[in-house]
């Protein structure tokens, strides 16, 4: 696991390509992905969500698009600032507020102010899981919900073949070309590989204090949706 600074590096190289890589390495998958998650996640009117790890605001989108306020917020600035411009053109700019410089080890924010928490993609590059897991319980109000996006195990053994071609082979080069960073693509299915299972990730959430724990994989497996509650 890099340190949090290389992470912040990676993201900032790469933050004007993030997007158009992500539409075209998924084959247009990720907006399912984000869909499914905002309807797990249990947002709605009057819910307020902290979306950590937000990125360029595509999950945080998809949970305003459920009628949800989001806190949209990540440690990357040269990601989150292309949030705002995304909000104001789905119409969504009164439901996010985009809040940067925070680490999900250490979150600015009050004991107990949010409905719900999402990470889409984010949990797997953070350095200490076990701190981001207190902050989360410590933000969450009593009964309040996690729900995790991550890349994860495929569960069929001719998916997981294709997928390690696909990840292994052709992502990297992909990614390479369009962003023009070689070490970024690389990094995403190693860090992949290096991350837990979907049932080993569900017993770390359920040994940190989560309870209700489950997951659903989708397409495959290729990603999981984790959510425990507070
Ligand atoms: C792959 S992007 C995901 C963005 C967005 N959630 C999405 O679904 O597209 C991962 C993001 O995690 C952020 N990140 C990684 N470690 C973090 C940490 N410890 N605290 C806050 N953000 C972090 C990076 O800056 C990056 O913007």
């Amino acid at each position: 696991m890099p340190e949090g600074r290389q992470v912040q590096q990676m993201f900032s190289a790469i933050a004007g390509k993030y997007d158009v890589l992500n539409h075209v390495l998924s084959g247009g998958l990720d907006f399912w992905w984000w869909w499914r998650m905002a309807r797990t996640s249990g947002a709605g009117p009057g819910k307020r969500f902290l979306d950590v790890a937000a990125g360029t605001g595509d999950s945080s989108l998809a949970l305003a698009r459920r009628g949800a306020e989001v806190v949209s917020t990540d440690f990357t600035h040269a990601m989150l600032r292309l949030g705002p411009a995304k909000f104001s053109a789905k119409g969504l700019a009164s439901l996010i507020w985009a809040s940067s410089d925070a680490d999900a080890q250490r979150l600015p924010f009050r004991d107990g102010g949010f409905d719900g928490l999402t990470i889409c993609y984010g949990i797997r590059n953070v350095e200490d899981r076990n701190l981001a897991y207190a902050e989360f319980l410590r933000v969450l109000k009593p009964g309040g919900q996690l729900t995790i996006l991550e890349f994860s195990t495929p569960v069929m053994s001719g998916l997981r073949a294709f997928y390690d071609w696909y990840s292994l082979r052709v992502l990297p080069r992909i990614g390479a070309w369009i962003s023009r960073d070689a070490s970024a693509y690389t990094y995403l299915p190693a860090s992949i590989r290096s991350f837990p299972d979907q049932r080993s990730l569900a017993t770390e959430l359920q040994a940190a204090g989560f309870r209700a724990v489950r997951w659903t994989n989708l397409t495959g497996g290729i990603v999981a949706l984790h959510v425990g509650l507070k």
